[in-house]
This record gives structure tokens, C-alpha cells and sequence, in this order.
């Protein structure tokens, strides 16, 4: 079993980043929603707790709060600004609102005692706060270990329980020294050894999975994408036969795409049913221009089409899902609502076809998933594939969506791609793609006057969809794929560049 760290997340923005710094130090973590209970958190041994930030204010009537319980069980814990005010209350402690001037990144000196948390660090550091309450008054048996300039206290610890507080971000790169931190904590206070390793992970799982389907039958709805791809060649390793994807072509996939996606599962040794449903969507799709609206046909239609050919496949017990551990992460919302991201293509399924869920890359983030898929040598191509959204072109093709305006879209996304193949770019960008926008402006070609619509050149770069830079592209570059478009895609008459980031915009257009 691997060692744990347990993360209680309260619903801050930087939870997954937590789990992300301690991965990179290769210890394995487990984000639990704040309403775990004492029982469930125990029953994964942990070897310290961290309890996220969040939005709250530890006064409010209505505040989320974490089981008692697990103040108790003797392991280290470690409170992370709303944490640390809540464990600061919890254990008699007081906590003020409202020094909003302790926002951004602030400067914090240590006290003269010593501290396990903040062992090796300089004296001052500046780090970053992102809430307006702080402990006013510390709980019994608790020392403050540093201060911000502005005389708040910025950590604390009770050394003989091993609960720390930070009223700061350790995770954020704002913070100095942060992962120095964060080490201290899990090496030296809880012990751990950092012994995750993604080389044995492929062997176990597939023994893992050997195990747990037995000679059952497994579907999977393939997307194309990396996390699927890898998920079924994982599964395929381990059962065999026994796994039966099913690929649904929508009709809004690109440049023959789906062609060329049939034929790598057909190398990789998959079994796959090719399902053309693109008259079907196309048809629901007709005249709906309404973001929203498109993606919840494509949702229904896509768990309709997958339904219907996974009921074919007889004596079938289990669906796989490429899920990867940030689609897990649940919110710290009062609701407790999981923010599960919309594997639209897949969503409600289980439940609905009675089928046992299966999801060997839960506990991967998107880097791992690829490192792993070369770990099973599987083809660069798929590995190295840009994300491309579930609904497809879809939310590229704004507007109404038809058959002839999904082919101008592909043809000048072809060459985009195409273009920056050739001058070695694309592999170093995140996501590029063309929009087609449903606005027409006047252009003239040779002698005469056009009226055509409009293509945008979207291409980012990001560390994980989160946020997003515009990439810079070389305008000789870009010249050259302006006059590509223009040319050779009929019905394009001009070519402009998406220079935004996320945020303020999102990657997709919709
Ligand atoms: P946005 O547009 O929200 O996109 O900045 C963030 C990332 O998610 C992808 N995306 C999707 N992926 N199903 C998916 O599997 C979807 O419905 C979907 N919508 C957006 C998008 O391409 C980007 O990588």
C-alpha cells in the first residue's frame, strides 16, 4: 500500500496544486471532500493530513467544518489558511476577520523558537495570503512561529500534537521556499519516504485489474484522446478480449480524424466498434446556436448512441472511463456538490446501465498518464496528442452548425496545424486550433468583392487548462498560414488571432 498523505479540501483553488507538489516529490495523495468522515479517512492509513484553504470565514454560522475526530488519531496535520483557522478555532483558539491589507503576497519573519515546519528557512520569506481572517488568539500549547510585517501571526504549531498552521500558500510559487515547507512536513514531521514510482504503477495496475474483472466482460467509449487511449491499453494488457470499446464518430471531430483514430486502436491491438452517428447529431444539431444547448444534445446523444451499442455487447459487468485525478477532485462547496468535470461523452452511465465503474487512472495527473502510456510503449501520436473537448468542433463551429461549415472549419484547421508541424512549433503548444465565427466581413479576391466569414487562430500554452498563455507564433509563420486559409478554404475570406489569455477568456470559444 503506498504511503498517504490525506488532503481534507475545504475548496480552495489550490488543493489539486497541493497534491501536485507533493506527487512531485513523490509521495501519493488523496483528496477527500471537508465532510469526510473521522471513518473513511482512516481507513487509509494516513501519514498526515493536510486540511486545505477555502472561501469560508471559520465565524460564519454556516462555515464548512471537518470531523473532530480527526484531531485525534495522532498523525500529523497540517492547516493551510482556512485550515489553520479552523484548527485554531477547534482547539480553543480565536479568529478575526478583515485585514484584507494581509492580501497578495507579504513578507513573514520568524519567531525565535523553533519551528519543525520551518526548519532551514531563512528568516524572512514572502509568501502569499489569499484570506482576510487571521488567529487572533492562539489555542493552548500552540507557539506563533513567524509574523507577517503587519504583526499577524502567519504560522503556528503545538509540537507535541504535530498540528501546524500556515496562514499562508506553501503551494504557490508566489511563496518562497514553499515546497521547502511542504518537505519538512511530509519527510521530516510525518515521516514519509517518497517511494511513489510511476515505472511498477503499469505492472500493478494491470495485475490489479487482472484481479479485479476476472474473466468478465469490461466497454469503454473511446474519445480518441490520450486518457482513454491509455486507460483501454492498460485494460487490453490485463483482459484482453475481454475489453470491448466502442469509438463514436459525432461528426464533429476533425480533418479525418476518426479514420486515422480507427486505425492506431486497430495497431494497438484494440477492440473497437466503430459506431457513425454524425448524421444523427448533425440533424439535432441543426439551427441550435446557443453554447449550452449544443453541448447538452451532444451529452444525451453521445450516452444514447454509447448506451445502445454497449447493451449489444452481452455479459458486460464493468465500464471503463479515462478518468485522471483532476477530474476527481471534489469541491469544498457547502453542497458538498462533486465538481467532477463532465466527461460529457460517458456522464451517468454507470448507474443508468448497471454497470461497475473502472477507472485505473484516477490517481494520474495528465503528465503521469502520458509518461505511463510510454512506459507501455504506445505511439508518440497518441501520447503526445493535444486535448481536444468532448463536444468537439462544435464549440469551435460557433453559430449554426452544418456539414459545410464544419468542412471550412476542418480544412483551415488542417492547415493551421499543418503549417506549425512544419515549422516545429505544435508540439511545443498546449492546444491550437482554428473558430469559425458566424460574422461575415468584405474582402476582395482578384476582382472581386467577397463576403465571407471569419477564421480565428486559437493556439495557447498551459500547464493544465486552468489558466492559459496566448502563444507567441512568429508572424512569418502566421503570414504564411493567413494566406493558406485564405486561398485554399472557400468561404474564408479573413484570418485574425485570438490574443487572449485564461483567464480573462476561456481556450474554447464556447
Ligand atoms: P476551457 O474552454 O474551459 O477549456 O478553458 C479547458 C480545457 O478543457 C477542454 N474542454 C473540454 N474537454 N469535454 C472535454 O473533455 C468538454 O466538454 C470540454 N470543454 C472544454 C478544452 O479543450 C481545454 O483543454
Amino acid at each position: 500500500m503506498n504511503e498517504n498523505i490525506i488532503i481534507i479540501n475545504c475548496g480552495s483553488q489550490f488543493t489539486q496544486l497541493i497534491a501536485r507538489r507533493l506527487r512531485e516529490m513523490k509521495i501519493h495523495s488523496v483528496i477527500l471532500n471537508w465532510d469526510v468522515s473521522a471513518e473513511i479517512l482512516e481507513s487509509y492509513s494516513p501519514k498526515g493530513i493536510i486540511i486545505s484553504g477555502g472561501p469560508d470565514s471559520v465565524n460564519e454560522p454556516d462555515a464548512i467544518t471537518v470531523d473532530k475526530k480527526i484531531f485525534d488519531f495522532g498523525c500529523p496535520v497540517l492547516g493551510i489558511c482556512y485550515g489553520m483557522q479552523l484548527m485554531a478555532k477547534t482547539s480553543g483558539g480565536v479568529v478575526s476577520s478583515g485585514t484584507s491589507s494581509e492580501y497578495g503576497v507579504t513578507s513573514i519573519k520568524r519567531n525565535e523558537n523553533s519551528s519543525a515546519l520551518l526548519k532551514n528557512l531563512p528568516s524572512e520569506i514572502n509568501a502569499l495570503m489569499s484570506h482576510g481572517d487571521h488567529v487572533s488568539k492562539l489555542p493552548e500549547g500552540f507557539a506563533a512561529t513567524s509574523t507577517t510585517s503587519g504583526g499577524v501571526i502567519s504560522s503556528f504549531e503545538n509540537a507535541n500534537k504535530k498540528f501546524f498552521g500556515l496562514q499562508f500558500h506553501p503551494e504557490v510559487v508566489h511563496t518562497e521556499h514553499g515546497e521547502e515547507i511542504l518537505r519538512n512536513f511530509v519527510f521530516d514531521i510525518c515521516g514519509c519516504v517518497g517511494d511513489w514510482d510511476l515505472s511498477n504503477w503499469g505492472e500493478t495496475t494491470i495485475a490489479d485489474i487482472k484481479n479485479k474483472v476476472g474473466d468478465k466482460k469490461v466497454v469503454c467509449g473511446l474519445s480518441g484522446g490520450v486518457d482513454s487511449s491509455v486507460a483501454a491499453v492498460l485494460v487490453n494488457r490485463a483482459i484482453g478480449e475481454n475489453l470491448q470499446c466502442v469509438f463514436v464518430n459525432h461528426g464533429l471531430m476533425r480533418l479525418n480524424e476518426p479514420e486515422q483514430v480507427m486505425a492506431q486502436y486497430k495497431a494497438l491491438g484494440l477492440n473497437v466498434i466503430y459506431v457513425d452517428a454524425s448524421e444523427k447529431f448533425l440533424s439535432e444539431l441543426a439551427g441550435v446556436t446557443d453554447p449550452e444547448q449544443k453541448r447538452k444534445i451532444i451529452g444525451r446523444l453521445f450516452i444514447e448512441v454509447f448506451e445502445a451499442e454497449a447493451k449489444k455487447i452481452k455479459n458486460a459487468e464493468w465500464l471503463l472511463q479515462g478518468t485522471i485525478y483532476p477530474d476527481v477532485i471534489e469541491s469544498g462547496s457547502k453542497k458538498g456538490a462533486a465538481l467532477i468535470k463532465s466527461h460529457h461523452n460517458v456522464g451517468g452511465l454507470p448507474e443508468k446501465m448497471n454497470l461497475k465503474l473502472l477507472e485505473p487512472l484516477r490517481d494520474l495527473f495528465k503528465d503521469e498518464v502520458r509518461e505511463l502510456g510510454k512506459i507501455i510503449e504506445m505511439p508518440e501520436e497518441i501520447i503526445s496528442r493535444q486535448p481536444f473537448p468532448g463536444p468537439g468542433l462544435a464549440v469551435r463551429c460557433l453559430g449554426e452548425i452544418t456539414k459545410a461549415r464544419l468542412d471550412v472549419l476542418r480544412e483551415a484547421d488542417a492547415i493551421f496545424r499543418e503549417e506549425l508541424k512544419a515549422a516545429g512549433l505544435y508540439k511545443n503548444i498546449w492546444q491550437a486550433f482554428c473558430v469559425l465565427l458566424p460574422v461575415k466581413s468584405v474582402g476582395v479576391m482578384g476582382d472581386s468583392r467577397t463576403y465571407n466569414e471569419v477564421i480565428v487562430l486559437r493556439a495557447i500554452n498551459s500547464q493544465d487548462a486552468m489558466t492559459a498563455e496566448w502563444s507567441r507564433i512568429d508572424f512569418d509563420v502566421l503570414d504564411k498560414i493567413s494566406k493558406r486559409i485564405c486561398n485554399e478554404v472557400k468561404g474564408i475570406n479573413r484570418v485574425v488571432m485570438d490574443v487572449t489569455s485564461k483567464p480573462p477568456a476561456t481556450i474554447e470559444w464556447e
